[in-house]
């Protein structure tokens, strides 16, 4: 499709489905979601020029995974976005299944600066993709400046979500890659210029040297200083469940190290939320010196037909905007600091479970601190469940109509709760564990009394949000 078609498609998908959408009673009223189509990565997450601009996965002609281009929102407080002229959509060779997922900057000049893969499909069902650019052209739009790197030897055609930043001297690439016998890697480049780029080598990933027997791809990797470590965050696709862990179809997870801008010598895998949606988060530094990340509620080929947003013409949302901390040895994830101007009037209990009276959550901030055991609805498709040293979290799959059940441990601190109309996220212990997930809860879910367990008790602050 030239430009030109793409535009007049996406005006009439506008015009006839926005109303539409909005109207769902799923429709998140604080989180950020597409306003038709189908939304999955978070993109080019930056602050520039004073304002945060987050550009994301976008099909805006349907809610399959298809013409994936960049959507773009900006804000000055992460909360209220407008939505700005479409960035990016697939209409050059270099890029002819997608302008897949990748990062922003400010370049050398100040301009902002897109990297991005260009994802290209043959009928023989081989692939290949190109790490590619566009610049701001000072009207709103974004001028390509086409592909500056083609996959590396010894690789397949799955090398992409280019993170790209600068560390002072020069620039940095990290690559979410899969070999040519199927090992998940990330990669590192550097350059000199964005459009000069180096290999370094492998940094992570499965196989020798690595962590072992560890997926077949990794992607949207994501590396950077946090106090006195440095983070990867990746998304491994491949890995078999293991008791309580790895429950999702891929994983997103965090390794902790040491990067000495070559090698990056790290301790192990961890899950960066034990829900049961979570996936390709980015992060950023903001001018405060906050670590912000945002992530998908949503993972690749889950049941995405089947989702009940899907006859008002939309599918999938952001998750909250989160800050990241490293703390006793951890990765802790809080809601930011801006989240609490939502805040209506705050409602308090304090009690034995079966006294719990029952509240409404359609759009809600719940504080809890949780003794005994216990548990509490979230309307009647999703439960809370505690017991000394775990947190659980069950709901009713929307597809299937069996339940299923994600859990993390817990050392007692207190647990936020973030409800959007069909968004649940979890921060346990302050936000050394966080649990995230869809859920379907039809109109005006409350939170309720759910099973008395021994020694059950609940003190519970809740602010409705409105944005
Ligand atoms: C992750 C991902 C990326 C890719 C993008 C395509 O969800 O598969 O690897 O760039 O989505 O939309």
């Amino acid at each position: 499709m030239t430009e030109n078609q793409f535009l007049r498609q996406i005006a009439r998908q506008l015009l006839a489905g926005q109303l539409k959408a909005a109207a769902d009673p799923h429709r998140p009223r604080w989180h950020l979601a597409a306003p038709v189509g189908l939304l999955n990565d978070p993109n080019g997450f930056i602050e520039h020029d004073g304002r945060y601009h987050l550009f994301y996965q976008w099909n805006p002609l349907g809610c399959a995974h298809a013409n994936k281009g960049w959507g773009h929102v900006t804000s000055t407080d992460l909360l209220h976005w407008q939505h700005e002229p479409v960035a990016l959509l697939p209409t050059e060779a270099y890029e002819s299944h997608g302008c897949y997922s990748g990062s922003a900057v400010s370049d050398e000049q100040g301009r902002l600066t897109l990297v991005y893969t260009g994802n290209v499909k043959y009928p023989d069902g081989s692939r290949t993709a190109y790490q590619c650019l566009a610049r701001d052209d000072g009207q709103g739009g974004f001028e390509k400046l086409g592909p500056v790197l083609d996959l590396p030897q010894g690789y397949s055609g799955h090398v992409r979500d280019p993170k790209v930043w600068h560390d002072g001297r020069q620039w940095l690439m990290v690559l979410g890659a899969r070999t040519l016998d199927d090992k998940g890697e990330v990669l590192l480049y550097r350059g000199d210029r964005l459009d000069a780029w180096t290999l370094v080598g492998p940094i992570a990933g499965s196989g020798r040297g690595g962590l072992g027997d560890f997926g077949y791809m990794w992607e949207c990797p994501d590396l950077f200083p946090l106090g006195d470590r440095h983070l990867l965050i990746s998304c491994p696709q491949g890995i078999a469940p293991q008791g309580e862990y790895y429950r999702n179809l891929y994983q997103c997870g965090w390794l902790a190290g040491s990067f000495d801008g070559e090698h990056f010598a790290h301790g192990d895998f961890h899950e960066l939320d034990r829900g049961f949606e979570f996936y390709a988060p980015q992060t950023t530094l903001d001018s405060q010196g906050r670590r912000l990340l945002f992530g998908w509620l949503g993972l690749p080929e889950e049941n995405e037909m089947s989702q009940p947003t899907i006859p008002y013409g939309w599918i999938h949302q952001m998750s909250c905007p989160r800050e990241l901390f490293w703390q006793d040895e951890w990765l802790c994830q809080r809601p930011v600091a801006e989240l609490a101007a939502l805040k209506g009037e705050l409602t308090s209990f304090e009690g034995v479970v079966s006294e719990f009276p029952g509240i409404a959550i359609d759009s809600a901030w719940l504080d809890l601190t949780l003794t005994g055991a216990g548990s509490l609805w979230l309307g009647t498709v999703a439960e809370l469940i505690w017991q000394p040293g775990r947190i659980l979290l069950r709901r009713q799959n929307w597809l299937s109509g069996e339940w299923e059940e994600r859990s993390a441990p817990w050392l007692g601190g207190r647990i936020t709760v973030l409800c959007d109309c069909s968004s649940l996220e979890c921060f346990v212990d302050d936000g050394r564990q966080t649990l995230s997930a869809r859920y379907f809860p039809g109109e005006k879910p409350q939170l309720s009394a759910g099973d008395a367990g021994e020694g059950g008790k609940i003190c519970l602050n809740h602010w409705p949000l409105a944005a």
